[in-house]
Formats: C-alpha cells, sequence, structure tokens
C-alpha cells in the first residue's frame, strides 16, 4: 500500500512539472521558432549593443517596459506609443527587455518619439530639466564635470547656473552608447503578418 501510494505521489508531481513546463516552456518556444527577422528591423550595431548592456546594468527596465499592448488590453494605443508589439520584433533582443513595471513610459518606440540627443543628454544627466516634475532618478555618474572638453566628446548644454564656473559637462562614452541605444528603439514598420495556414482545407 504505501509502496503504490509512493508511486501515485512520484507520478502525480512529475506530471505536475512537466505539464508546467510543457506550457509555459515547451509550447511557447516551438510557437515561435519560426519567427524571423522582419523587414525593417535592423540589427543591433556595436554601440548600440553597448549602450543596452547599460541600460540593463542602470536598471532602466525596472521602471520601463518594451512591450506595446493592443487595443483593448490598456490605454497603450490612446497614448500612441505604437502598434501593438509582436514576437518579431525580439528577434534581436537576448535578453529581451519586456519589463513588467511602469514607473515611465514605454520604450518600445522612444526612437521614434523623442528623436534628439539633447534633450536624451539632460533628461539623462537630471530628468527635472526637461520635464518639470519627472520622479525618473539621476544618472550623474554617465557625465563628467571638468574644466575642457575632448576633441570628439559631448558637451551638454546645461540650462540656468548649474555648472560651475569655467567647467563644462560631457557625456562619457557609456551616455553616449546608451542615447544611441534610445534612439534605436523603432518598431514603426508595419507588423510581418503571420502565415495562415487553414488544415481544414486539405
Ligand atoms: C524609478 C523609475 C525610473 C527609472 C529607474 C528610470 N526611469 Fe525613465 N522615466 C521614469 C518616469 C517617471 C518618466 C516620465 C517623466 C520623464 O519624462 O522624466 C521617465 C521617462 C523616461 C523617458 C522619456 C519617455 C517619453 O515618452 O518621453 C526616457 C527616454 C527614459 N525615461 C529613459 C530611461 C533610461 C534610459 C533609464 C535608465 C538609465 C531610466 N529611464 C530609468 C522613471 C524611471
Amino acid at each position: 500500500m504505501m509502496f503504490i501510494r509512493s508511486f501515485v505521489f512520484f507520478f502525480g508531481v512529475l506530471a505536475t512539472l512537466l505539464l508546467g513546463w510543457a506550457a509555459l516552456v515547451g509550447i511557447p518556444d516551438i510557437m515561435i521558432s519560426e519567427v524571423k527577422p522582419p523587414e525593417g528591423l535592423e540589427r543591433y550595431t556595436a554601440e548600440e549593443l553597448f549602450g543596452r548592456q547599460i541600460y540593463i546594468r542602470e536598471g532602466c527596465l525596472y521602471c520601463h517596459s518594451q512591450q506595446v499592448r493592443p487595443e483593448g488590453f490598456g490605454a497603450d494605443q490612446d497614448r500612441l506609443w505604437g502598434r501593438p508589439s509582436v514576437p518579431a520584433d525580439y528577434v534581436y533582443d537576448r535578453p529581451h527587455l519586456l519589463g513588467t513595471m511602469r514607473t515611465g513610459p514605454d520604450l518600445m518606440n522612444i526612437g521614434v518619439r523623442q528623436t534628439s540627443v539633447s534633450w536624451h543628454m539632460l533628461h539623462l544627466y537630471d530628468p527635472r530639466l526637461v520635464v518639470e516634475e519627472s520622479t525618473m532618478p539621476p544618472y550623474p555618474w554617465l557625465f563628467e564635470v571638468k574644466r575642457t572638453a575632448g576633441p570628439d566628446e559631448y558637451i551638454l548644454d546645461v540650462p540656468g547656473n548649474r555648472v560651475p564656473e569655467g567647467k563644462v559637462v560631457v557625456a562619457t562614452p557609456e551616455a553616449e552608447a546608451l542615447v544611441e541605444y534610445l534612439l534605436s528603439l523603432d518598431r514603426s514598420f508595419d507588423a510581418p503578418q503571420r502565415e495562415v495556414t487553414n488544415d481544414d482545407d486539405e
């Protein structure tokens, strides 16, 4: 009796685990294994990939999602954040940065919505310089305050008298790469249509 009980228990646990694995990992993996890179989606450049690493390191994804919901699932379409996201939008995203929180707006198409480098630079240096009541934290460690800028360095046009006399604020290579990455976020191309195969016709 004891033996049969353990047997049932063991296979019960095994079946539960397998079912969970199939539903959450196995079947979804098969469903998206055929996804091809869509026309219009560019591969990230080395610079953009570096910026992506900074995005991950700085935890931007704890406040920003990268997934636009369709009509009927929240207000994303009214917010003009772009067309609903499809699996093909993420073929080059490893790991994906879907995010779960939206303390700030979705960034799936920030490269379409905000194209100004100087805006992004100031916003990262101190969000309140460009968005008065922003609750986004500043990232001053992505910038350097120094006497003179190097020949290729980006100098921020910081308003007011925030910068000490005779000093300039320049973007570090990390800030430059991060902004490149943000500008590359553009899924304004048409979503690839899924090939519909109708098995009933056969
Ligand atoms: C604590 C939450 C939080 C974190 C962390 C955060 N943000 Fe934000 N972000 C916000 C909020 C809130 C806004 C909206 C107010 C504003 O524009 O500043 C915002 C706005 C933005 C915008 C403008 C979006 C638009 O539609 O205009 C960009 C771009 C942005 N964040 C990028 C970043 C990047 C890059 C990082 C990481 C370096 C980051 N954010 C980290 C909260 C956050």
